[in-house]
């Protein structure tokens, strides 16, 4: 590297380090059960079939990748008493439908606890769209779907259980695609807690090692 190539960098590292300090020296402690309130996750809307063949669906943001090679892995805590679970548990099936904005006035209806083989898709007015490897529906207003077989579950408690979907499909409507998912045509619904989701996201880009 030339001599003024290390100063240019040198300066901008400088640069760098002072515009992180945008926020002053006082920080507060959470609640440890409050620590979730400083992740934003994105919302999924999980749904999945009784054994007599009616849909379920509901909201799940404690959702994750888990791994893509060898396997295409992906996780979400449900509590044991969910419908979502119970069906899980007879068939081992679920569609993750990726949700944007507008999902965020029928929270309140999919979360309601409707009795079993009530289907929320058809509570909110969505429509159901036949899946192409299992049998729980997809979600036509949703922006893209994983298509999930569970490979394994682990019980983190006596009421929340892990599930681990293996993704055997996984499906985006062109518009909201552009090498990444397009988060300012489709703004993902993210949660937080309670009432708080967070909607405008903007795509940014930083060199990588
Ligand atoms: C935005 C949002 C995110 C949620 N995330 C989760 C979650 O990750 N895990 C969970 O067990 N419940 C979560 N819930 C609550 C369930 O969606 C809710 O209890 C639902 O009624 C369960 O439906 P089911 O019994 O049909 O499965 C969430 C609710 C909302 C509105």
């Amino acid at each position: 590297m030339k001599n003024e190539e290390v100063v240019t960098n040198t300066l901008k590292i400088f640069i760098l380090a002072v515009e992180l300090n945008t926020f002053s020296d006082v920080w507060m402690k959470l609640d440890l059960k409050e620590f979730y309130k400083l992740l934003v996750r994105p919302t999924v809307v999980v749904s999945t079939i009784s054994p007599n063949g009616i849909s379920n669906a509901a909201p799940f943001s404690w959702n994750s990748p888990m791994d893509t090679e060898p396997k295409t892995l992906f996780g979400f805590a449900s509590d044991v008493k969910h419908d979502t679970w119970r069906n899980i548990k007879s068939n081992g099936e679920f569609v993750a439908n990726l949700v944007g904005e507008k999902f965020g006035p029928l929270m309140e209806i999919m979360e309601r606890d409707f009795p079993y083989e009530i289907s929320e898709i058809e509570e909110c007015g969505l429509t159901e769209i036949e899946s192409n490897h299992v049998k729980p529906p997809r979600i036509k207003e949703a922006y893209g779907w994983l298509e999930c077989e569970m490979i394994d579950h682990v019980h983190l408690s006596d009421s929340v259980v892990w599930v681990i979907g293996r993704v055997i499909e996984a499906e985006v409507k062109d518009e909201a695609f552009d090498e990444v998912v397009n988060v300012e045509k489709v703004k993902p619904l993210n949660h937080i807690w309670g009432t708080a989701f967070v909607t405008d996201m903007r795509l940014n880009r930083f060199k990588r090692a």
